[in-house]
Formats: structure tokens, C-alpha cells, sequence
């Protein structure tokens, strides 16, 4: 059987991590956890991305070797995930033997089957983006020429040297072919457009091998050739995968089933990365998704403004579940969006600390209180309940997270939410348990029973709250049972900030 296969980008280790990479990552995970919690084998490989021009001089300005700098900062996305409680199957860093050995086979074959072929390259290069330009795309202005991507505008370099090239040209059809064939291959779809008519307006073939890199991964057959690093990272999602190595866990996982990255990557992962599949005779993946990117109070973040927003110092104060719930409810996923001490903050005590947090904490006094803590066995679905409503809404839950829109999930989850707590105010049982104790019990049976299948659809995302509030509400953590435990009286679960 297939398992459902889920992939990041794998992140530069120039740097280390900020909110950027933990929105990609957490996402991820969040869909991740959707699919095992609805017993669906699924595999989420994340990594590093560890060649190239810019890690070997950032490297060399620390007087370290590359090597030992790409250890040091690929250990911290690991310690970051680990924190951001994100569960990969998987991590891969593109400098392991078993990637490597990937990268130099499919160049070979590429090699050996025409689609790789030698040649002289003329242009301009990119050392921050790891990319090259062309005359057009990167046009002279006032004796210079510049990064054409707006969030770079670095100085170019004029590379000349003689260069292994893919024959990108040769796939535009094919690449057509694929959009109208896979329908969701481009995701979002005014994401998509964009590359419909990049390719529609031709394809050039790429440089992909250089020989004044020197950390990078040589090209078999000619090891004064390193290969261009894209080239070398967007492999890791076969490499990752077994292909040529492992065939049974190859068939296993491919073709992935989404590609999350973010919308600036783009074209890499849904021109050349599928062109790249096509020449390799390898199904493409059944998804590429660009989700948008997040500014800081209203500015992108950049070096020289300093102003990138470690995920530690949010998590410090407002805690993991806080962190991951903000950056999948705040914006839809693949629009843009800003990220500010306030949004969160405001997030934090409306939703968290207001909806959720006061909903359970009212139910779990009440059950203490008017009813000794004795907790209902079964879920009571009886018709005309609260929790029977809320499950109907299951199935749009499971919708939203099949099509990545995690925002409009949270939004059903937190409209049920607020009925509750509507629910707590209209039926008020400290009133109504001096007149009617048995239809106290009743309402705060529901509520209880409601709250644990609130618990359940929120682990993807908030899997502490979700652990916590199912241990406060007697559920054991097997699917399914409960237990007749009494209530377990916690702390706050969002104390008001
Ligand atoms: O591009 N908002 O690595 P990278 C949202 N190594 N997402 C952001 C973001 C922001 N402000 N900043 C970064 C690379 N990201 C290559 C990828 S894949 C074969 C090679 C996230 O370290 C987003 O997912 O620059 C983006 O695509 C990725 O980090 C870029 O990470």
C-alpha cells in the first residue's frame, strides 16, 4: 500500500531557522497528523539543504569547514522541530552518502539519455538565490545588474565557464500536458496561472553544473563539475524516498502526494523538478502547493533590517500550541500575511484564552461542582445534542485538510466552539441545577461530550491542548474509548496575557 507522502523545502543552512521555516514545517505536520489520525499510512520527510556558494562562504567567514557549518545549523532545525513538537518521518540532509548517491545517478542517467548535455554557459549568477539569469531577466540599469527578484536585489556575478545543461526546452509540452492532465498539480490555482503562462512563453535550457563551486556534489564523470545545487536539493524528494536504492520503499511513497513550499520556489518545484521527473521516466508528484509569505509588522523580513522573528521568543511567551494555532489560523493557506506582536497576542487571548480555554474551564468546574466530577462513559450523540451537531461537521473538517485550507478548518472548529460557550449561557446550569439536577447532568454530559471531539479535531494542530483537555475529560488516548474516570481539574489552559 501507498502511504500518503508528505514534503517541506529542504531549508538552506546559511542561517538558522525563523517563522518562515516553522510555517512550512508546522504545516506539514499539522497535515501530517490529520492523515495518521485518520488511519492513513503517511510519511512527512523535511532536511537541509547543504551545497553551494552561499553555505561554503559563510562557512569560510566563520573560519569553519562547510561541512562542520552545515552540521551545526542542521542540528538546530532539528532542535527547532523538536521544540515545535513537528513529528518528520523523516529528515535528510542533501551532504548524506544515500542522497548523494542519488543526485549522481540521476545525473548520469540524464547524461547517458541525451537530456544532460555539455555546453558553454554565458550569464549572470545570483550567490544569494543560487540562481542564474539571464540578459532579459536581469537587464543592465545604470551600469549594473541586479537580482531581479525584488526581496534580493543583489549585485550579480558574470559567470562564464563551460556547463553542463538540462534540456528544459524539450519539456514545455509536456509540462502543458501535465497541468491539464493533473488537475491540482498547481496549487493554489491563481498561484498556478502564473506558471501556465511562464511556460506557455517558453522554455530555456538550464546550467547545471559549475566549476568554481567547489562544495557540492561532483559530477560523476567529470569531477571538475559540481552540480548546480538546485538541481542537486529538488532530488532529495526521491533520494529521500529510496529511488535506485529501495525500490520497495520507493514504490511505497511515490508519487509524493504534496509538495509544500513556499510561493517564491515556485517555479523550481513545478517547472524543473517535474521536467526533471519526466526525463527520469518517474511519475510527478500529485501536488506542488505555494503557500505565501509572512512580513513582519507590516515589512519583510531581512538581514539588514534584523528584524527576523525567532520562533523561541514567541513560543517563550505564549507557548508551542499558541505558536503553531496562530500560524495556520491567521491567514488562509497560500494567501500572505502579516505576522506582529499584537496579531498574536490578540489571537491568543480571543480564541485561546476566551473561547477555548474559558469553555472547557467553565464545563470542568461545573462537572465538578453540581456533579461530583463524574464524567459520561460513552460519547452521547443523542439526537437534538451539541456534540451530534458538532459532528456533522466532520466531514467539511476532513475537506478543508484534504485541500490544505488549514484557516477555514480552525474557523468550523472555532464557530462549534463558540456555540458551546452560547450554549453554557443559554442553558445556564448554575441556575437551573436547584430546579432540574437531572437535566443539569444532561447538558454537562453533552458539553463534555462535545469538548472531547473538539479535543480530537485539534491534536494536528494543537497536540499539548488536545492531550490536555482529553486528560481533564477522562478520554484515554486510544481512538475511540473513554473511560468513566472522574474529571481531572487542570490549570488554565491560556492564562490571559
Ligand atoms: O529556498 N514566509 O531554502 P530556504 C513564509 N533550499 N515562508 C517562508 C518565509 C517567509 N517569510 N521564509 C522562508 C530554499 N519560508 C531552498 C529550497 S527545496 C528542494 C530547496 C519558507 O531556506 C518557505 O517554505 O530559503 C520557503 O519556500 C522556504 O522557507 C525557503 O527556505
Amino acid at each position: 500500500m501507498k502511504k500518503f507522502y508528505i514534503t517541506t523545502p529542504l531549508y538552506y543552512v546559511n542561517a538558522p531557522p525563523h517563522i518562515g521555516h516553522a510555517y512550512t514545517t508546522v504545516a506539514a505536520d499539522v497535515l501530517n497528523r490529520f492523515m495518521k489520525g485518520q488511519g492513513v499510512e503517511s510519511h512527512f520527510l523535511t532536511g537541509t539543504d547543504e551545497h553551494g556558494a552561499k553555505v561554503a562562504a559563510v562557512a569560510e567567514a566563520a573560519g569553519v569547514s562547510p561541512q562542520a557549518w552545515a552540521d551545526d545549523i542542521s542540528s538546530k532545525f532539528r532542535q527547532l522541530w523538536a521544540h515545535l513538537d513537528v513529528r518528520y518521518d523523516d529528515f535528510i540532509r542533501t551532504t548524506e552518502p544515500r542522497h548523494e548517491s542519488c543526485v549522481q545517478k540521476v545525473f548520469a542517467r540524464l547524461l547517458a539519455g541525451g537530456d544532460i548535455y555539455k555546453g558553454r554557459y554565458q550569464g549572470f549568477y545570483c550567490v544569494s538565490c543560487e540562481t542564474y539569469f539571464t540578459d532579459t531577466e536581469a537587464p543592465e540599469k545604470a551600469g549594473e545588474r541586479r537580482c531581479p527578484n525584488a526581496e534580493c536585489a543583489k549585485p550579480l556575478q558574470l559567470v562564464e565557464e563551460e556547463s553542463y545543461f538540462f534540456k528544459l526546452s524539450k519539456y514545455q509540452r509536456p509540462l502543458l500536458d501535465l497541468y491539464k492532465s493533473k488537475p491540482g498539480f498547481l496549487s493554489p490555482a491563481h498561484r498556478g496561472n502564473e506558471i501556465v503562462r511562464f511556460v506557455e512563453s517558453g522554455l530555456q535550457d538550464i546550467s547545471i553544473s559549475r566549476t568554481k563551486v567547489k562544495w557540492g556534489i561532483p559530477v560523476p564523470s567529470d569531477p571538475q563539475h559540481t552540480i548546480y545545487v538546485w538541481f542537486d536539493a529538488l532530488t532529495n524528494y526521491i533520494s529521500g524516498a529510496g529511488h535506485g536504492a529501495d525500490p520497495a520503499l520507493f514504490q511505497g511513497l511515490w508519487p509524493a502526494d504534496v509538495h509544500v513550499v513556499g510561493k517564491e520556489i515556485f517555479r523550481f518545484h513545478a517547472v524543473i523538478w517535474p521536467a526533471m521527473l519526466l526525463a527520469l521516466n518517474v511519475e510527478p508528484p500529485a501536488k506542488v502547493f505555494a503557500h505565501g509569505w509572512w512580513t513582519v509588522s507590516g515589512r519583510k523580513m531581512s538581514k539588514s533590517l534584523g528584524n527576523f522573528v525567532d520562533p523561541y521568543e514567541v513560543t517563550r511567551e505564549f507557548g508551542v500550541d499558541a505558536f503553531r494555532y496562530f500560524l495556520l489560523r491567521e491567514i488562509p493557506f497560500g494567501n500572505d500575511g502579516d505576522y506582529s506582536p499584537e496579531s498574536m497576542r490578540k489571537r491568543y487571548n480571543a480564541d485561546l484564552a476566551n473561547d477555548l480555554g474559558n469553555l472547557l474551564s467553565r464545563v470542568v468546574q461545573m462537572v465538578d461542582k453540581y456533579l461530583e466530577g463524574q464524567l459520561p462513559r460513552k460519547p452521547a450523540l443523542a439526537p437534538g445534542s451539541q456534540a451530534a451537531a458538532l459532528a456533522t461537521q466532520a466531514q467539511a473538517i476532513g475537506g478543508c485538510m484534504k485541500r490544505l485550507a488549514f484557516s477555514e478548518a480552525l474557523g468550523i472548529i472555532w464557530a462549534g466552539v463558540s456555540r458551546l460557550n452560547q450554549h453554557v449561557n443559554a442553558t445556564a446550569p448554575w441556575t437551573l441545577v436547584k430546579t432540574d439536577p437531572a437535566k443539569t447532568k444532561e447538558i454537562l454530559f453533552d458539553l463534555v461530550s462535545s469538548l472531547r471531539i473538539v479535543a480530537g479535531w485539534l491534536e494536528p494542530f494543537m497536540p499539548q491542548t488536545s492531550a490536555k483537555i482529553q486528560a481533564q475529560l477522562g478520554v484515554r488516548l486510544v481512538p475511540g474509548e473513554t473511560s468513566a474516570e472522574k474529571i481531572q481539574k487542570g490549570p488554565p489552559l491560556f492564562p490571559r496575557k
